[in-house]
């Protein structure tokens, strides 16, 4: 039987595809565990640079988490479900750049999956929303703390208190995508980003990745301190040394990753 993620490698960067097409690729538990196995293989795989996020078939990228799995559950059953560590917490300090390839249907999970990766590009086609509330839940993915510092409060109270579907150009507008391509042209595009990223050096990435992140949980003021402190902490790699020499000798860096 078809595993329910795939992971693929292409050059420097690693595809991960959600694989159950035939159910939108909804989140299931195997789906949850098997991302977070091949999450740690290319965590210290040297060879993989950056990681794209994706679902099979040509409907969806994710359509939220399995619904089936949520009949009968009881609370405790649920809470085992959602356990440390939580995929959409590993994504979002993943080591390495994480780009979200959204290529149809980005629902509840899939969506907080989208908002848990680093840069999300999405197909002309791609529809994207927070359905939850018309289940009788609320984002349980991140989705009611990531998607307000994403978009502002008023545009991720409107998509989660209706749940209503917007396509991609309206969430490029709000700040919810970063690129939207032509549908033909996802995979293309995708990987030109990856692969540019891939090619820098992947210790720098990790700090520059890193700093981001603080951004948001850190007071302005603290961020910059932080910033400070992680810029100068570049002057100890390698790669610092070999940025500027390439520079200052006008030629083509060669990064070690150290
Ligand atoms: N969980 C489990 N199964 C799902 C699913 C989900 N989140 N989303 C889709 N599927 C399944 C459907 O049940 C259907 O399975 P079946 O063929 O065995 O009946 C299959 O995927 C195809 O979906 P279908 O609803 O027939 O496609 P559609 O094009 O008519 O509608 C959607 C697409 C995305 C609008 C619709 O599937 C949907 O609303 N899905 C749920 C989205 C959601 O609420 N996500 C948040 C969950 S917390």
């Amino acid at each position: 039987m078809a595993k329910a993620v795939l992971l693929e490698r292409e050059g420097r960067v690693a595809i991960l595809t959600v694989n159950r097409p035939d159910k939108l690729n909804a989140l299931n538990n195997e789906v949850r565990d098997l991302t977070l196995e091949y999450l740690a293989e290319v965590e210290n795989d040297d060879s993989v640079g950056v990681v794209v996020v994706t679902g099979a078939g040509d409907k969806a990228f994710i359509a939220g988490a399995d619904i089936k799995e949520f009949e009968g559950r009881s609370p405790f059953d649920q809470r085992e479900a959602m356990r440390f560590p939580r995929v959409f917490d590993v994504m979002a300090n993943f080591p390495k750049p994480v780009i979200a390839m959204i290529n149809g249907f980005c629902l509840g999970g899939g969506c907080e999956l989208s908002m848990s990766c680093d840069i999300r590009v999405a197909s002309d086609r791609a529809r994207i929303g927070q359905p939850e509330i018309n289940l009788g839940l609320i984002p349980g993915g991140g989705g009611t703390q990531r998607l307000p510092r994403l978009v502002g409060v008023g545009q991720a109270m409107k998509l989660i208190l209706t749940g209503d579907m917007i396509g991609a150009e309206e969430a490029q507008r709000i700040g919810l995508v970063d690129d939207v391509v032509p549908h033909d042209e996802l995979r293309t595009k995708t990987l030109e980003l990856a692969n540019k990223i891939a090619s820098k050096s992947p210790v720098t990435l990790r700090v520059a990745k890193e700093a981001i992140r603080a951004s948001e949980r850190m007071s302005i003021e603290d961020g910059i301190v932080y910033e400070r402190d992680l810029f100068c902490l570049c002057f100890s790699t390698e790669d610092k040394a070999e940025g500027v020499d390439a520079f200052l000798g006008k030629r083509k860096a060669e990064w070690q990753g150290r």
